[in-house]
């Protein structure tokens, strides 16, 4: 396929799912698929992962699901989007707030740390349709994030966090979660307490990493951790941490007791994990990891739709770190992400996927 056909042609590939960019959709108000309970049915969530968890890699997801209900209702996050920048209407901000039907159920996510700009922010998303759960990011450990009292940065300020939110759940009527650490680090514990306050909030369901913001992602999490919270609280917990096989992820359940769990690093390069947890978890049954060809297949169904939606020149560049990750432990893995950072244009990239399968 060349670039031009690229750009012409919508990402969805099957007859009938094809989209034009005018389709962008808003969701009902109060749609059924807001429902708390229907979510949890289908309980193995795409985390929120900035720089990876946009709309083309939300649609692949979805796309790749085999369960005809978890097409339907399963949840996906979106990357954390910044609520003062909703409420300044930073072009690129709200571009992060678009959602298209094929991905949704969504939940947005927004971080930020004063109660009445969040809950703005919410407001803003309900009203613009392009949500089903409003969730709230009190885990980012990222330095910028964590100096603005923003993040992570809320698990010392519980009294804050449940203000704001207070203030987002009484500003929307869609679902509301929040997404936690355990603590700020090992001697500031406290996920407990926070979830309890997140409770008293009137939030909808919360997810818990496993680990504190001194960690960010090193170290095991701790699931143990998490089973305190699922036992302190009455509303939903999704457990999170380290789930990337069959078995981590029936450990996860046993040691949690959780309602749902989700799935974050394990997913990158690799959104066909969703499919076969969720298969797993269903059925039982193990389909296995794609062969070399259909994980090129997944790459070219991944770089149209980024295309689709960034242009050719943002999507060629961001699914380099994509590539990155699909041909991680692949023989000749290295030599192709060579080539991959090399390549400009969406023709270039198709070729190399296409060495893929040699
Ligand atoms: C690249 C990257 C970006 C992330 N971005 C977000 C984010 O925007 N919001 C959020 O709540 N968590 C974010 N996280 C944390 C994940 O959602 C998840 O909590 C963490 O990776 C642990 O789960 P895992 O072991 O399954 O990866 C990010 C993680 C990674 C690796």
């Amino acid at each position: 396929m060349t670039t031009a056909e690229i750009f012409r042609t919508p990402p969805a590939l099957k007859a009938g799912e094809q989209q034009a960019r005018s389709d962008i959709l808003p969701a009902q108000k109060n749609s059924p698929r807001s429902d708390v309970e229907k979510i949890f049915r289908t309980p193995i969530f795409l985390a929120p992962m900035a720089g990876v968890t946009d709309t083309a890699f939300r649609v692949l997801v979805r796309e790749l699901l085999d369960d005809d209900f978890a097409k339907k209702n399963l949840l996906m996050f979106s990357e954390m989007v910044s609520a003062a920048g909703v409420h300044y209407r930073n072009e690129k901000t709200l571009a992060m707030l678009e959602t298209v039907k094929e991905e949704r159920p969504t939940a947005i996510q927004i971080f930020g740390s004063d109660p009445s700009i969040c809950a703005e922010a919410a407001a803003y998303v309900e009203e613009r349709g392009s949500a089903d759960v409003i969730d709230f990011n009190s885990g980012c450990p990222a330095p910028k994030i964590f100096k603005n009292a923003e993040g992570s940065a809320l698990m010392k300020n519980p009294a804050l966090l449940e203000k704001i939110l207070s203030a987002v759940k009484k500003s929307v009527s869609l679902p509301v979660s929040v997404k936690i650490r355990l603590g700020v680090d090992a001697n500031h514990i406290n996920a407990v307490e926070v979830a309890k306050r997140a409770e008293s909030a009137g939030v909808d369901f919360i997810a818990v990493h496993g680990r504190t913001r001194e960690q960010f992602y090193s170290g095991a999490a701790n699931w143990e951790e998490i089973a305190r919270v699922k036992a302190a609280v009455k509303i939903p917990v999704i457990a999170n941490g380290d789930v990337r096989d069959f078995d981590s992820l029936d450990k996860i359940f046993s040691t949690t007791r959780a309602d749902a769990v989700m799935i974050g690093r394990a997913a990158q390069g690799n959104p066909w994990i969703i499919n076969r947890l969720l298969k797993y978890f269903l059925t039982g049954e193990k389909i296995s990891a794609p062969s070399r060809v259909e994980r090129a297949e997944v790459m070219r169904r991944h770089l149209e739709k980024i295309i689709f939606y960034k242009g050719e020149r943002v999507g060629v560049r961001e699914m380099r770190a994509h590539a990155a990750w699909y041909t991680k432990g692949l023989t000749g893995g290295a030599e192709l992400r060579n080539l991959f950072n090399r390549a400009e244009s969406a023709e270039d990239f198709l070729k190399i996927i296409a060495l893929m399968e040699e």
